[in-house]
C-alpha cells in the first residue's frame, strides 16, 4: 500500500507539539465533562455515580415528586440541613402557598441556603428571589424542558463535532490502523453524537431510551480514547512501541492471515450492505403497489 500522506511519526516536531497540545487539552476537557456529568446527572437520584435512574430522572423526570423535592433529595442535598430540607418539602407538599412561604420560615431558609447561587446574576439557574420562579419548581418533575433540551442539543452538536473534527484529522495521519478501521474510528463519534442527542429527546418522551443515552456516550468515549492513544503513541513512542515493543505483535497480527479471518466479519457486513439497495427497491415497490393505494383511499374518505 502506498501511503499518500505524511505518517504521524514523520511530522515535524512543531506540528507534533501542536497536535499534542490540542489532544492533551481536549483530553482534560473530556475528563472535566465526565466530572460535570457525575456531579449533575450523577446525583439526580441522590446517590453518587451514574445509573439508568439518573438518566431517566434527568430527562423524563421523576414523576412521583416535584422538581424541588427531587432536587433536595438529589443534587441539592448538601446545600441544606435535613431539617431545613424537610421543612421546604413539607411546604411544597402542602401546596407551596405564598403566605405560608413567609409564615413557615421557608423564605428565611431559602435566603440563607440557596440565594447565594440562585440569584438574578446566575445565568441559567432559577432566581429564588423571584417567588414565581421558585413556585414554578414546585410542580410535578417532568425532567428536562424542551427549551433546555433545544439549548443543550445545539451547543453539543456544534461544539463536539468540532472536537472530533480535529481529533479525527490528527488521527487520519496514523499508519498503524488499517484504512477501514480508521474510517470506523473517525466516523463513529459522529454517529454516536447524533444518537446521543436523539436519545435525550427520546428519553424525554419515554424512559425506555435511557440505555441509549449511556450506550451512545460510551461509544463516543471509546472512539475518542482509541484515536487519542493511537495518535500520541505514533507521534512520540513509535519506535519503543511499534518497532521494539508490544506494538510489533499487533502489527504482525494485523498483517497476518488471522487478521483476515477477523475481517470476515467486516466482509459479511459489507455483503449485508450490498443487499440494502435491492431490499430498499423491493420495499418501495411493495409500498407503491399495495400500501400507497390503501393510504390514498383512506384520505379520500
Ligand atoms: C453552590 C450553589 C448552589 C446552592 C447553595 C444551591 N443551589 Fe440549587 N442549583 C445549583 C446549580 C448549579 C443548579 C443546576 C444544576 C444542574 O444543572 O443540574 C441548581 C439547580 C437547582 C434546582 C433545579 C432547577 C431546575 O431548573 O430544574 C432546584 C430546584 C434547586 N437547585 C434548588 C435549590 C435549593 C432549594 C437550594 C437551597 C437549599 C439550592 N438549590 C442551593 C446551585 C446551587
Amino acid at each position: 500500500m502506498t501511503v499518500k500522506y505524511t505518517p504521524l511519526k514523520d511530522h515535524d516536531t512543531p506540528i507534533k507539539v501542536l497536535f499534542t497540545g490540542y489532544l492533551c487539552t481536549v483530553g482534560i476537557g473530556y475528563f472535566f465533562a465526565l466530572m460535570q456529568i457525575l456531579f449533575t446527572h450523577g446525583m439526580a437520584d441522590g446517590k453518587f455515580g451514574l445509573s439508568v435512574d439518573d438518566i431517566v430522572y434527568s430527562y423524563y423526570g421523576n414523576r412521583s415528586g416535584t422538581v424541588m423535592e427531587n432536587q433536595l433529595n438529589g443534587a441539592m442535598k448538601a446545600n441544606a440541613s435535613a431539617q431545613e430540607r424537610f421543612d421546604i418539602i413539607e411546604w411544597v407538599r402542602n401546596g407551596a402557598d405564598e403566605d405560608d412561604y413567609k409564615d413557615d420560615g421557608i423564605e428565611k431558609i431559602i435566603e440563607e441556603r440557596c440565594v447565594m447561587c440562585h440569584n438574578e446574576a446566575a445565568s441559567g439557574l432559577p432566581n429564588f428571589k423571584d417567588f414565581k420562579q421558585l413556585k414554578a419548581l414546585t410542580a410535578e418533575d417532568k425532567g428536562a424542558t424542551f427549551a433546555s433540551l433545544t439549548r443543550v442539543s445545539h451547543i453539543h452538536l456544534f461544539g463536539i463535532s468540532f472536537i472530533f473534527m480535529f481529533v479525527g484529522l490528527i488521527f487520519s495521519f496514523a499508519e498503524t490502523t488499517t484504512t477501514q478501521y480508521k474510517c470506523i474510528a473517525i466516523g463513529m463519534p459522529y454517529a454516536f453524537l447524533i444518537a446521543d442527542i436523539l436519545s435525550w429527546w427520546l428519553t424525554k418522551i419515554h424512559p425506555m431510551f435511557a440505555w441509549l443515552v449511556i450506550f451512545a456516550g460510551m461509544g463516543m468515549g471509546i472512539s475518542f480514547m482509541f484515536m487519542w492513544v493511537t495518535s500520541i503513541l505514533e507521534m512520540w513512542l513509535y519506535k519503543p512501541v511499534f518497532v521494539n515493543g508490544i506494538g510489533t505483535r499487533y502489527l504482525q497480527w494485523r498483517d497476518s492471515e488471522d487478521a483476515s479471518s477477523v475481517d470476515k466479519l467486516w466482509l459479511f457486513a459489507k455483503s449485508l450492505a450490498a443487499q440494502a439497495k435491492p431490499a430498499a427497491a423491493y420495499l418501495s415497490d411493495l409500498w407503491l403497489a399495495h400500501a400507497w393505494p390503501l393510504v390514498k383511499g383512506l384520505f379520500k374518505k
